[in-house]
């Protein structure tokens, strides 16, 4: 999920671009502005950490662009593409090391790969079942052995 400060920093596209690149193939987008209820399920994780309250408010600051992606081994690439949760120690070339500076404004969300069930549960937060599409993208002979 594209955060608030990527949106309005119009990041949107280029991280789109990224993961269509590299193959992943998108099953699900939504543009929208989370409110407090979903924004305290969504990050309960964190509900007792000192940054829970920033966290939040920052989130529901303004619209954030959902995405589900799918492919080979996709929560993780994502999380290696998005770079570390600081930005300031984040590899050039991910996400984060690219577009961010602050621990607090680090531009993108991902489902937790270690997690298990993580992604699922937050799939079932942002869309209905038919909002999701299933489709098979023409290049997949071309993507995977
Ligand atoms: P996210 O959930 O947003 O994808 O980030 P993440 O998995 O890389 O990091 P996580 O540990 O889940 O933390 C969620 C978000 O909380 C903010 N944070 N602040 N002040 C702090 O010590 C602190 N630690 C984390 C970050 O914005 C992080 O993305
Ligand atoms: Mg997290």
């Amino acid at each position: 999920m594209v955060k608030p400060d990527g949106v309005q920093r119009g990041l949107v596209g280029d991280i789109v671009d990224r993961f269509e690149t590299r193959g992943l193939t998108l099953v699900g987008a939504k543009f929208t502005q989370i409110d407090d209820d979903l924004a305290a399920e969504h990050y309960a994780e964190h509900e007792d950490k000192p940054f829970f309250d920033d966290l939040t408010t920052f989130i529901t600051s303004g619209p954030v662009f959902a995405m589900v992606w799918q492919g080979q081994d996709a929560i993780r690439q994502v999380r290696r593409m998005m770079g570390e949760t600081d930005p300031a120690d984040s590899a050039p070339g991910t996400i984060r090391g690219d577009f961010g500076l602050d621990l607090g404004r680090n531009v993108i969300h991902g489902s937790d790969h270690e997690d298990e069930g993580s992604a699922e549960r937050e799939i079932g937060l942002f869309f209905d079942e038919d909002e999701l599409v299933d489709w098979e993208q023409v290049n997949e002979d071309w993507l995977y052995e």
